[in-house]
């Protein structure tokens, strides 16, 4: 069979691919070699600026199908038929290192599910913990600098990483869940996924209801300890992306059983803690678990840079019957994603493949920029309104609207009445069994111990008390240990 003809970039055959052109045999190269010029210019430009959190990831395309009736809840149409089925993109990752930063680390991982709707794509961004470090987006930036590589040093300094957390005593039920047990998944298939924040569903009626999602792995929870993970990173670096890559070939497609816990929105002002803390969970005694339906991964995406590298997520991706809660860090992420995305991809990064609407067609005025590559026809009118005959609005809300009451200021979060910032991390704490508090205090000790000053150390500690008074004492006992040592 003969090859195909290799071509440059405007399509003309290229004639060698391995001598650049010279000025005779051994003679300096000449300017007039297209093919070299193009080559190595375009190889100038290949990378583009990572994702500033989240930068390594794995992607893979499967479906989402509706097992139990939740229209009494809302009115999104993906999830208004049991049986239904949605093709959806996930990226998971990493949050602190750049892009070729090793998979099995101890850091929380990232769950963003794009929904390819019939209304539109609905993107859930979020993590595999249910709760997070902070409560207000403010903090993002500090927070993230100080968890990533120090501009001195140039690597992660656990005196930047305490110091931080010395500061945010709101950040010790995440730390508690993040240095226990499940802090190093096995895999990405091994571990569940959280909406984390609450959201907001409406349904027909105009009924509105607080929800958070939870997606059960169905391969069961697998995590490895401090040890297995520094052995796996020595041999695999990019453990997690082998796993699932290597799965879904197999054909062992991942899946993931999607349970709601839902509050009639009038309950929120009421509940014992204050359910737009991302920093609390709503214990399921409460609102208990009820299953909606699962997500099935069953296909690798072709090209790494073109679908996962450029796959776009943004909380701000809504679709009729689902919306935002006044969760402060919920607000503030329905700027951040897309702003982040016009820079990295630029402002046509939704005309790409994977992030483009696949069951509907996206229609608006929206028109040119870089790389505009669905800019309408000679029929196409590049304004509204018109009398002609472009898409027009609906005129019906996609959720239904959130009451506020008080004035405006840079207010703290609300307290409800069981609301401080320890209360549930000494829940977790005391749920664990002794070997699993073992484990924690180690896994703490271990970093707390390198920081070089005692007084945030102290700070630190004494937030591990306020949660409970043995889990701060043996705390404090492990880091004296190591720091004698
Ligand atoms: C106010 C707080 C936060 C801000 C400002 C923020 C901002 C960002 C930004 C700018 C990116 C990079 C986006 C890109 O370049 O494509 C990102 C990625 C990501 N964030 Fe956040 N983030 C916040 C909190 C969270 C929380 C609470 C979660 C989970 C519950 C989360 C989950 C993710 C995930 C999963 C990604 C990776 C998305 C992907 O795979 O492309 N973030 N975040």
């Amino acid at each position: 069979m003969s090859k195909r003809v290799l071509t440059t970039e405007s399509g003309a055959p290229v004639a060698d691919n391995q001598n650049s052109a010279t000025a005779g045999v051994g003679g300096p190269l000449l300017l007039q070699d297209q093919h070299l010029l193009e080559k190595l210019a375009r190889f100038n430009r290949e990378r583009i600026p990572e994702r500033v959190v989240h930068a390594r990831g794995s992607g893979a395309y499967g479906y989402f199908e509706v097992t139990d009736d939740v229209t009494g809840y809302t009115k999104a149409n993906f999830l208004g038929e049991v049986g239904k089925r949605t093709e959806t993109f996930i990226r998971f990752s990493t949050v602190a290192d750049s892009l070729g930063g090793a998979d099995a680390v101890r850091d929380p991982r990232g769950f963003a599910l794009k929904f390819y709707t019939e209304e539109g794509n609905y993107d859930l961004v979020g993590n595999n913990t249910p709760v997070f470090f902070i409560k207000d987006p403010i903090k993002f930036p500090d927070f993230i600098h100080s968890q990533k590589r120090d501009p001195f040093t140039g690597k992660q300094e656990p005196d930047n990483v305490w110091d931080f957390w010395a500061h945010a005593p709101e950040a010790t039920h995440q730390i508690t869940w993040l240095m226990g047990d499940r802090g190093i998944p096995a895999s990405y298939r091994h571990m569940n996924g959280y909406g984390s924040h609450t959201y907001q569903w409406t349904n027909e009626a105009g009924e509105a209801f607080f929800v958070k999602y939870h997606f059960k792995t169905n391969q069961g929870i697998r995590s490895l300890s401090a040890d297995q993970a520094a052995e796996l990173v020595g041999k695999d670096a990019n453990s997690h992306q082998t796993d699932l890559l290597q799965a879904i070939e197999r054909g062992v497609n991942p899946s993931w059983t999607l349970y709601v816990q839902v509050m009639p929105a009038a309950e929120a002002a009421d509940y014992r803690f204050n359910p737009f803390d991302l920093t609390k969970v709503w214990p399921h005694a409460d609102y208990p678990l009820q299953r909606v339906g699962r997500l099935v991964l069953d296909r690798n995406p072709e090209n790494v840079f073109a679908e996962v590298e450029q796959a776009a997520f943004s909380p701000n991706n809504f679709v009729p019957g689902i919306g935002p809660s006044p969760d402060k860090m919920l607000q503030g992420r329905l700027f951040a994603y897309a702003d982040a995305h016009r820079y990295r991809l630029g402002v046509n990064h939704t005309l790409l493949p994977v992030n483009a609407p696949k069951a509907t067609v996206a229609q608006n005025y929206g028109r040119d920029g870089l790389m505009a590559t669905r800019n309408g026809s000679r029929y196409d009118k590049n304004y509204e309104p018109n009398s002609y005959q472009g898409p027009a609005q609906t005129d019906a809300a996609l959720s239904a609207p959130l009451a506020i009451h008080g004035w405006t200021g840079t207010h703290e979060a609300p307290q409800h009445t069981k609301d401080d910032d320890f209360f549930q991390a000494g829940e977790l704490y005391r749920l664990m069994s002794e070997d699993e508090k073992g484990r924690l205090i180690a896994n703490i000790a271990g970093g707390l111990s390198q920081v070089s000053r005692e007084d945030v150390i102290e700070k630190n500690i004494a937030h591990f008390a306020a949660a409970d008074t043995d889990y701060g004492k043996r705390v404090a006992e492990a880091v004296r240990a190591l720091r004698e040592d």
